[in-house]
């Protein structure tokens, strides 16, 4: 595993998501080595080789397999090292063809199993991942494990769905069991829950036009952007945040203030 002045890698799911995108930028600019993971491995491998720093690489990952986590796993740290930061930004909203909250008594088990597959299971298998490889006595890098709630959690969502709001209630829990298991090794875990940001999930729900009544609803008057969420993940894989554990870290424009 990498010596005292190796760069710290990170491993980001999700990456070529609006969220991932930043947040794999905003760590390379921060000069961290990124294993950007995604469903198309050659997206990943093209934003891989478009990050400023060296040392990045890109890989397909579904996070809602066992398998193909385990595969990203020892692609990742094959011959490089081990992953010292893990960002599972991956995530699923399924909304009605017209962008409308599906009610909950009309929510499928199908529906539901695959919220939870890629948002709950997936943010599960990667931390199971993440602490495997330090098992046996090597230690991460100033490690970290950021993973993503919702807003949508905290305040039972406007948008959202029952299922999706459920997976990412699992997220914020399953974030507070890893810290506490985590913590021997050095390792924070911590979640951020995003407000309403402007990705393409987000515009799943919105339409045209309701941009500024959306706006009206956030106290400081503007939707998030993917880079105010990728400061809060530079934050949370900083020296800064060292002693900041089991958390949740709110980037919402005061949408829901704690
Ligand atoms: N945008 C928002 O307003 C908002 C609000 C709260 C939370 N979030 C959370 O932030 C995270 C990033 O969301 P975003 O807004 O960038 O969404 P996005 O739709 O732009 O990106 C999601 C990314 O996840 C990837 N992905 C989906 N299923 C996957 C799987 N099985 N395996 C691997 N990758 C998979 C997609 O390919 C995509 O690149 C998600 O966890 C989301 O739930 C977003």
């Amino acid at each position: 595993m990498g010596g005292a002045s190796a760069a710290r890698r990170a491993l980001v799911t999700g990456a070529c998501g609006g969220i991932g995108t930043a947040v794999a930028w905003r760590l390379a600019a921060d000069g961290l080595a990124v294993v950007a993971a995604d469903l198309d491995g050659d997206a990943a491998a093209a934003l891989a080789a478009t990050l400023p720093g060296a040392g990045h690489a890109g890989l397909a990952c579904n996070v809602a397999d066992e398998g193909s986590v385990t595969a990203a796993f020892a692609q990742a740290t094959g011959t490089a090292g081990g992953i010292d930061v893990l960002v599972t930004a991956a995530g699923l909203l399924r909304l009605r063809a017209d962008g409308t909250r599906p009610p909950l008594a009309e929510t499928t088990l199908a529906d539901w199993e695959e919220h939870h597959a890629v948002n709950a299971r997936g943010t599960f298998l990667c931390i199971r991942a993440y602490l495997r490889q330090w098992q046996g006595g090597a230690r991460p890098l100033a490690g970290r494990i950021v993973t993503f709630g919702s807003v949508a959690a905290q305040l039972g969502g406007y948008r959202a769905s029952s299922a999706y709001i459920g997976s990412k209630g699992s997220v914020m829990a399953l974030t507070k069991a890893a810290a506490r298991e985590a913590a021997p090794l050095g390792v924070t875990a911590n979640a951020v829950a995003p407000g309403l940001i402007d990705t393409a999930m987000l515009r799943l729900s919105m339409a045209d036009g309701e941009e500024g009544e959306v706006s009206g609803a956030i106290p400081l008057g503007r939707i998030g952007t993917p880079v105010d969420v990728a400061g809060a993940v530079s934050f949370l894989v900083g020296p800064d945040a060292a002693y900041l554990t089991g958390g949740v870290l709110d980037v919402n424009g005061g949408y829901r203030m704690a």
